[in-house]
């Protein structure tokens, strides 16, 4: 069966003003309640900022750079996407919570929800959570190719136009202003390891040193040098485990573009028009003048 052909396009609601996907906002009580487990490690983002990239690391570590374990199964199962719910009806059923309930500890678990959005028990039970960012611009134009291959989330319309969206915080999982400001505020009182995609481009040894530490993990060299060349673009991009070429077959049309699609810092530059550029920074401005966050676009 040709499922391009019967997907449709996700429709939206809104949990506490956070445009969410309907089916989301449906069971959002079970999220809410959704029961963390101490030795859970958590890898928060918004959407587009380098999540794959994070939790392939992360499990690299956790299984000390074994390459077969590592692609035991694709990362949309490896690590439950908790607030992601697609129901039975669907062929391409998903629930992220029952994914992570079904799971032995310790576990790797998955959220794009905003800081205020977060199950309390993550909080409570004051699990280990790695926030990964990506500055604003590149994280905009993959988000904005991924709504034009992933036909499971809302039509992006122009590029024009979801630029407009985007920055109106009008788009899935809320304004990526709010999302790294409130999780940025948060990583002061919580555990949380704060990391940059830039960072993670520029100088990947040091910045997985960081996490392995966070982890308290202990790994030899050798094993450290084998996880940065596994987790590179170019490896990652051709390993079907981690590209997403297994999983929402006929949903995501990579010809359309890639799931992996560039990987580099920058790329807005192919994007943005010198007017649309000057109105973005000058509003970028404006909603990043109550933080100390500072993102850098281009290496
Ligand atoms: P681009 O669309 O700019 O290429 P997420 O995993 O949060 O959905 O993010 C996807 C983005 O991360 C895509 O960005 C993808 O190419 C990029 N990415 C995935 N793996 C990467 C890697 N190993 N190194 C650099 N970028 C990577």
């Amino acid at each position: 069966e040709d499922l391009s052909l019967t997907v449709t396009r996700a429709e939206t609601d809104e949990v506490e003003g956070i445009t969410l996907a309907k089916p989301i906002c449906s069971i959002w009580d079970q999220v809410w309640n959704f029961k963390a487990k101490p030795d859970d490690l958590l890898v928060a983002t918004y959407a587009k900022a380098g999540t794959t990239w994070t939790q392939e690391i992360v499990d690299m570590i956790q299984n000390n750079g074994d390459i077969e374990k590592c692609r035991r199964a694709s990362t949309y199962t490896r690590h439950p996407f908790i607030e992601w719910y697609i129901p039975k009806s669907s062929p391409q059923s998903y629930s992220g919570l029952e994914l992570a309930e079904a799971m032995p500890s310790p576990r790797i678990l998955k959220t794009h929800l905003p800081v205020q959005l977060l199950p309390p028990s993550f909080w409570e039970q004051n699990c280990k959570i790695i926030y990964m960012a990506r500055n604003a611009k590149d994280n905009l134009v993959s988000y904005y190719h991924f709504h034009r291959m992933n036909k499971a989330l809302p039509d992006p319309g122009s590029w024009e136009n979801f630029l407009e969206k985007f920055m109106a915080g009008k788009v899935l999982w809320g304004s990526w202003y709010d999302h790294v400001k409130g999780w940025w505020k948060a990583k002061d009182k919580h555990n949380i390891l704060y990391l940059f995609y830039e960072d993670m481009k520029e100088n990947p040894k040091h910045e997985i040193q960081k996490i392995v530490k966070f982890m308290k993990k202990d790994i030899e060299e050798e094993v450290l040098n084998q996880i940065i060349h596994y987790t590179t673009f170019d490896i990652m991009k051709d390993n079907p485990m981690a590209n997403y070429t297994k999983d929402f077959v006929g949903i995501m049309d990579h010809s359309i573009s890639p799931f992996m699609r560039k990987g580099v810092v920058g790329d807005w530059k192919n994007h943005f028009t010198v007017a649309q550029n000057e109105k973005f920074n000058e509003d970028y401005k404006k909603k990043m003048a109550d933080t100390s966050l500072v993102f850098r676009t281009e290496l």
